[in-house]
C-alpha cells in the first residue's frame, strides 16, 4: 500500500481513519479503537470539532484545569488553564492563594493597537510615491468603509496608515504600514481584510496615476499581512509587599529570600541561556489560558518572544526590585487577544471558561493572562531559589509514572502517601511500585 494519497481531504472521516490504518498499522482494530474511542458521543458536539479544521479524525484532549483564589485589581478570579505539563496549575494556584494574603495582583492595559502591513516594491522615485500615497491615503480609508463600519460601530477600526521605506535593506521593496484598534476581538480577519482591500486600491490609484511612469505604475505587492508584533498593545501586572511581609512557611527568611529572588530575575535579565527557561515558565502559564480562552497561542508566543528579545538580545520578561523594605515583581508583555469572533463564540468550553471569568473584555482577559504568567514566574522563581524545582515537579509527576505503570486506585494511594514523606525519583518511584506488588 503506497503512502502518498491524493483526494484524501475529499474522503469520508471514516475513510480516512481505514486509510489510516492500512497504511501504518499493524493492529487496525485497536488503533480504530483508539481513535473512534476519542470521538464525543454527541454527534452535534463532534461534528462541531471535526469542522474546525480540515483531514480531523479524533480529538485530542488537553486536561482543562482551574487556578482559584486570583485576586485582579480588587475583583476574585478562578482562572481556567488547559495545560498538560503536571505541576503547572498547582503553582499558579500556590501563587494566587500567596498573593491573595497579600494583597492580590494590579494589572493595567497600557495600550491596545495592533499592526498590518502591505509589503509591495515600487519602481521608482520615492519622493514621487510619498507624494502619491498622500494622495491616495484618504482613498485607502474611505474604500474599506463596508469592512470598517461594525468595528467603527464598536469603537474600533483603522488608526493610521503610514508609508515606510525600506528600499535601503531590499531593493524597491516599501510598506504600508498600519496601526488598528479592533476592541473584544483579536481583530486578525478584520486586520488582514483592510489589509488586502488597501493592497487592491494602491496597486489600481498607482496604475491610474498620471504622475506616475509605466514602470512606477506598476506595484507589486508581494504580500499583506498582520504583524504578531504587538509592542503597542501592552499589559503590565504586578505584585508588591513590603519584604517582611513575604514570611511564610516556604519563606522562613524573607529578606534573604527577596534578595536572591531578585538575583534570578537579575540573571534572566542579562543571561539569555537562563531568559529562555525563565520565559518558558511564564508561557506555561499564559498559553494554558490563552489556549483555555479560545486564543491562538502561537501568535501570542511569537509576540511576546520578539518582545523578549527588543533591546537586541533575548531577556526576561519579569522585573523585580527590592528598595526601601518593599519587594516589587512586576511583567510587561504584549498581548493581542479577543473575547468575541474566532473560538470564541463556538467552542463550548472557551464558553464555559469565558463566563468563568465572568465574560472579561479583551482588556481584562489581557489582565488576567498577564497575570497568569506572572503568577506562574513567581511559583517558578520561588522554588528554583529557595527547595528547588524538582521537589514540587515531581510530587506532581508522581501520578503520570503511576499511570505510566498502571497503578491500580489502591496502590496509588499507598504510594502517594508514601511519597508525601520521601523524595520522588523515577527509579525509586519504579522501585516503590515494585516492592508493594511483590
Ligand atoms: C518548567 O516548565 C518551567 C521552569 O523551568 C521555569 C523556570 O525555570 O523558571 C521551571
Amino acid at each position: 500500500m503506497p503512502n502518498t494519497i491524493s483526494g484524501f481531504s475529499k474522503l469520508s472521516k471514516s475513510d480516512k481513519i481505514e486509510w489510516l490504518l492500512d497504511t501504518y498499522f499493524n493492529d487496525k482494530t485497536n488503533a480504530r479503537a483508539l481513535v473512534k474511542g476519542y470521538w464525543n458521543t454527541d454527534d452535534k458536539l463532534q461534528k462541531l470539532h471535526d469542522e474546525f479544521i480540515e483531514n480531523t479524525i479524533t480529538n485530542y484532549y488537553l486536561p482543562l484545569g482551574v487556578a482559584p483564589n486570583f485576586l485582579i485589581n480588587g475583583s476574585h478570579y478562578t482562572i481556567p488553564m488547559a495545560i498538560e505539563e503536571s505541576s503547572v496549575v498547582a503553582a499558579a494556584s500556590k501563587a494566587a492563594k500567596f498573593w491573595l494574603e497579600r494583597g492580590g495582583f494590579k494589572a493595567e492595559v497600557l495600550s491596545t493597537e495592533k499592526i498590518g502591513q502591505v509589503h509591495f516594491m515600487f519602481l521608482g522615485d520615492f519622493k514621487k510615491l510619498q507624494i502619491f500615497f498622500n494622495y491616495v491615503k484618504p482613498k485607502l480609508i474611505s474604500e474599506t468603509a463596508t469592512i470598517t463600519k461594525s468595528m467603527e460601530r464598536r469603537g474600533g477600526g483603522i488608526l493610521d496608515i503610514e508609508l515606510r521605506d525600506k528600499s535601503e535593506d531590499v531593493p524597491n521593496y516599501y510598506q504600508l504600514h498600519a496601526t488598528f484598534e479592533t476592541m473584544d476581538a483579536m481583530g486578525a480577519n478584520f486586520i488582514n481584510t483592510c489589509l488586502e482591500q488597501f493592497a487592491t486600491t494602491l496597486k489600481y490609484e498607482a496604475s491610474t496615476y498620471e504622475a506616475f511612469d509605466a514602470k512606477e505604475k506598476d506595484i507589486t505587492v508581494i504580500m499583506s499581512i498582520l504583524s504578531n508584533y504587538v509592542p503597542q498593545c501592552l499589559v503590565r501586572a504586578e505584585v508588591s509587599c513590603k519584604i517582611k511581609e513575604l514570611k511564610s512557611k516556604d519563606i522562613p527568611h524573607p529578606e534573604e529570600f527577596a534578595q536572591k529572588f531578585k538575583q534570578a530575575v537579575s540573571i534572566a535579565e542579562i543571561e539569555p541561556y537562563r531568559a529562555v527557561t525563565h520565559n518558558k515558565g511564564i508561557m506555561n502559564g499564559i498559553d494554558a489560558v490563552v489556549l483555555a480562552t479560545g486564543n491562538d497561542f502561537r501568535a501570542v508566543e511569537a509576540g511576546v518572544h520578539a518582545y523578549a528579545a527588543k533591546e537586541g538580545t533575548y531577556s526576561s520578561l519579569t522585573h523585580c526590585t527590592v528598595e526601601n523594605g518593599v519587594f516589587r515583581f512586576w511583567i510587561e508583555i504584549p498581548l493581542a487577544l479577543g473575547t468575541v469572533g474566532g473560538l470564541t463564540s463556538i467552542h463550548p468550553l472557551v464558553k464555559f471558561a469565558l463566563e468563568m471569568l465572568q465574560k472579561p473584555s479583551a482588556r481584562d482577559l489581557m489582565q488576567i493572562v498577564a497575570v497568569a504568567g506572572l503568577a506562574q514566574n513567581f511559583g517558578a522563581v520561588k522554588s528554583l531559589t529557595t527547595t528547588g524545582i524538582q521537589e514540587g515537579h515531581m510530587k506532581m509527576h508522581l501520578m503520570n509514572i503511576l499511570n505510566q505503570f498502571e497503578a491500580t486506585e489502591a496502590e496509588k494511594t499507598k504510594l502517594i502517601e508514601h511519597f508525601k514523606t520521601n523524595v520522588v525519583t523515577h527509579s525509586l518511584v519504579v522501585e516503590a511500585i515494585e516492592t508493594l506488588r511483590k
